[in-house]
């Protein structure tokens, strides 16, 4: 009985040394620690763009995916839904999309999402001629002159100086196109190449006559795809060369060193080729191996994006 009683006594305190020696329990929190509110970062940055609606803040949050700055003005404009977000979401994440464009591209489908911003961008959309507008003399050297943009009446450019005849063809051109053009020129020279200019700046006159001739040959409809219109032709800038060689004509110009060094160099001298291969629907005209327009400084810019000049200017000039 003692045994047992010392025994007990032995390990109550041993029990108790452990107890001294444990660790103090970690007291358990009474409530959970305060969370620091996030600001929902979408709420701020929708609330950063201009036209931000409150009243319209779940929809803005609903297609959030489209980025705060397409989504405020699409829901605005009601033009987002369920049924076409995904289409929108698509198209908002081709580099050139215009949220101002949105509703065309929706009404212009083409086979892929870069056709459709394409096609739209480069007012394709618009019936040729008739829907066109004035083009904004403000724009200067880059002023744009297709089927949808037609110069005032009796429009004639500024600043022309005349083509010395060793250059080709004894018309005209406006200074800074005819300074880059002999800057390009001798660069060419120095390389054993031989161009001449066969035509340039021509007149709104000028242009009826040689529609007229053609629509009197192919017709209309033909006519159209190679000739611009009186007063909706890139020549009537003074901005614009055509290039041959003495050895080819129209038809075999592109087969020539001459024509491949100009497609890949006269960017470097402001000019850039007008009317591209393969791009008859966008620009309206067929493929022009000769046709080069200057534009100066952003020449590089629009050889390097890939674009037609029709969808560089909406996009990058016209301002939208
Ligand atoms: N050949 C071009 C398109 C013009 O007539 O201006
Ligand atoms: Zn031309």
């Amino acid at each position: 009985m003692m045994r047992k009683l010392f025994l007990l006594l032995a390990l109550l305190l041993f029990c108790s040394g452990c107890t001294a020696l444990a660790p103090e329990p970690t007291p358990v929190p009474s409530e959970e620690p305060k969370q620091t509110e996030e600001p929902d970062y979408r709420l701020v940055q929708l609330q950063s763009v201009a036209a931000f609606d409150e009243t319209k803040l779940e929809e803005y949050l609903q297609y959030y995916d489209l980025g705060p700055h397409f989504v405020v003005p699409l829901v605005n404009q009601g033009i987002v839904n369920a049924e076409n977000y995904e289409r929108l979401l698509e198209l908002s994440h081709d580099p050139y999309f215009l949220v101002s464009r949105a509703s065309l591209y929706l009404e212009h489908p083409k086979e892929t999402v870069r056709a459709t911003v394409e096609f739209v961008n480069a007012d394709c959309y618009k019936r040729p001629y008739e829907d066109a507008v004035e083009n904004d003399p403000g724009k200067g050297i880059y002023v744009q002159a297709n089927k949808y943009y037609h110069f005032p009446d009796g429009y004639v450019p500024e600043d022309m100086v005349p083509i010395e005849a060793k250059y080709g063809v004894q018309t005209s051109l406006r200074k800074p196109a005819m300074d880059a053009y002999i800057r390009m020129y001798e660069a060419a020279l120095a390389e054993g190449l031989d161009f001449y200019i066969t035509s340039a700046y021509r007149s709104y006159d000028k242009q009826v006559s040689l529609y007229n001739n053609y629509v009197r040959n192919d017709g209309v409809a033909a006519a159209d795809r190679y000739s611009a219109r009186p007063g909706f032709s890139d020549h009537q800038t003074g901005l614009t060369v055509d290039i041959l060689t003495s050895s080819s004509n129209f038809a075999t110009f592109e087969n020539t060193a001459e024509a491949k060094w100009l497609a890949e160099n006269a960017a470097r001298f402001g000019f850039i080729l007008r009317y591209p291969d393969g791009k008859e629907e966008i620009t309206g005209y067929t493929y022009e191996a000769w046709h080069f327009r200057y534009v100066g400084d952003i020449a590089e810019a629009v050889k390097a994006s890939g674009l037609t000049y029709d969808e560089y200017y909406t996009y990058f000039i016209r301002g939208e």
